[in-house]
C-alpha cells in the first residue's frame, strides 16, 4: 500500500497507521545516511514554516530547526514572550493569520486542544511537539533507535516506569500498542494511565499482536523486558508543589542496576530528556537539598552505562523530525 502524507497534520499517533509511522521510519533513515555522507537535501527550498513555544525545549526546537536548515526551510522561532498568541489574539486567529505566511506550524505547549484547534484552522500541516498529553515526534525517534538496536520492533517487551499518565506514558502506550510491542506501565496506581485511553490500546493491540498491561509489581513489570524507559517524575506545567507527593509515591520505581538485572539479557535503557540523574542542574540540586536524594527517576550509573542508548535517542529526533516536515510539506 502506497503512502501519502502530504498536507497531514501530525497530531498525535492514534492518528497515525502503523504502515504510515513505517514509512515515516524508512524516510528517517534515507535522511540519517544522507546527513552521515554529507549528501546535501534541501528538498523543500522556498517554503517556510513556524515554530511555536510556550514550553521550554532543548531537543524539539534544535531538532526543528536542523532539520528546517537541512531541507532549505526558512525557519520562524516563537517563544511565548514574543508573539500575541493565547493573551492577546486567540488560538483560532493565530492558525488564521500563521496559515497565511507560512507552509507548517508546529507548536509545543500545555492542551492537546490547542494543538487541534491550529490544525482546524489554520489549513497548513500542524506538528504537535509536545503537549501535556501527547509527544508524538519522540515517539518516532524512540522507534528508530530501537529498530537501530534490536534490528526490529514488533514483538518487544517495553516497560515504561514512572507517571504513566503524563504525555510519555502515554505516547508510548499507543504506540506499543499501534506497533505490536508488549506495553507495560510499571507505576503506582495513582499514576495508571487513563482508563479510557488504555481500553483504546488494548483494543489497537489486539489488532497488532501487542499487549498493553499495568502494574504496581516492580519485579513482575520488568521481569525480560528489553526495553526499560523513563520520564522525569514531575512534567513541564505541574506545579512546583506536587514534588513531594511525587518523590514519595516514584521513589521506588527508579530505573536502578537491579531493574536493568531484572530486564532481559540484552535490554537497553530509554529516556526523552531531559533526566535528572545527578545533581548537576539547578533543580536537581535543589531536590537534593531538600529532600536528599541525589539522583531521581534513574541512576547515574544506569544512565551512564552501556545499556543507555538515550543520546542514540536524542540524535534521532532530528532525522525524525525532517522525515514528518518532508512527508507532509513536499
Ligand atoms: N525530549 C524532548 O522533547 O526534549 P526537549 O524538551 O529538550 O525538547
Ligand atoms: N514529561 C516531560 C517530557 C519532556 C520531554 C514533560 O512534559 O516535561
Amino acid at each position: 500500500m502506497s503512502v501519502n502524507l502530504r498536507g497531514k497534520n501530525f497530531l498525535k499517533i492514534l492518528d497515525y497507521s502503523a504502515d504510515e509511522i513505517r514509512y515515516l521510519l524508512e524516510l528517517s533513515k534515507n535522511f540519517k545516511n544522507m546527513k552521515r555522507a554529507g549528501v546535501r537535501h534541501d528538498f523543500l527550498k522556498g517554503k517556510n514554516i513556524v515554530l511555536l513555544f510556550e514550553k521550554t525545549s532543548t531537543r524539539t526546537r534544535c531538532s526543528f530547526e536542523v532539520a528546517g536548515n537541512d531541507l532549505g526551510l526558512g525557519v520562524t522561532y516563537l517563544d511565548p514572550g514574543s508573539s500575541q498568541m493565547g493573551k492577546k489574539e486567540s488560538i483560532k486567529d493565530t492558525a488564521r493569520v500563521l496559515g497565511r505566511m507560512y507552509d507548517g506550524i508546529e507548536y509545543r505547549g500545555y492542551s492537546q486542544w490547542i494543538v487541534e484547534d491550529l490544525a482546524k484552522y489554520a489549513k497548513v500541516p500542524v506538528w504537535n511537539g509536545l503537549t501535556d498529553d501527547f509527544h508524538p515526534t519522540q515517539m518516532l525517534a524512540d522507534l528508530l533507535t530501537i529498530e537501530e538496536k534490536f534490528g526490529r520492533i514488533e514483538g518487544l517487551n517495553f516497560t515504561y516506569m514512572g507517571d504513566a499518565r503524563n504525555n510519555m506514558g502515554n505516547s508510548l502506550m499507543v504506540t506499543c500498542a499501534k506497533m505490536g510491542l508488549n506495553f507495560t506501565a510499571c507505576a503506582p496506581k495513582e499514576l495508571f494511565p487513563d482508563e479510557k485511553l488504555v481500553k483504546e490500546c488494548e483494543m489497537i493491540a489486539k489488532e497488532s499482536g501487542g499487549s498493553i498491561r499495568l502494574t504496581e509489581d516492580i519485579e513482575e513489570g520488568t521481569t525480560g523486558a528489553h526495553i526499560i524507559y523513563t520520564d522525569i517524575w514531575v512534567s513541564m506545567g505541574e506545579p512546583e508543589e506536587v514534588w513531594d507527593s511525587r518523590i514519595k509515591l516514584l521513589k521506588s520505581y527508579q530505573v536502578n542496576k537491579k531493574v536493568m538485572e531484572n530486564a532481559a539479557k540484552h535490554a537497553i535503557f530509554m529516556h526523552c530528556l531531559p533526566s535528572f540523574h545527578d545533581t548537576n542542574t539547578t533543580i536537581g540540586a535543589q531536590i537534593a537539598e531538600k529532600f536528599g536524594i541525589r539522583e531521581m527517576e534513574v541512576t547515574d550509573e544506569v544512565f551512564e552505562s552501556a545499556q543507555s542508548v538515550v543520546f542514540d535517542e536524542a540524535e534521532n529526533r532530528m532525522h525524525t523530525i525532517k522525515a514528518v516536515l518532508y512527508a507532509t510539506l513536499c
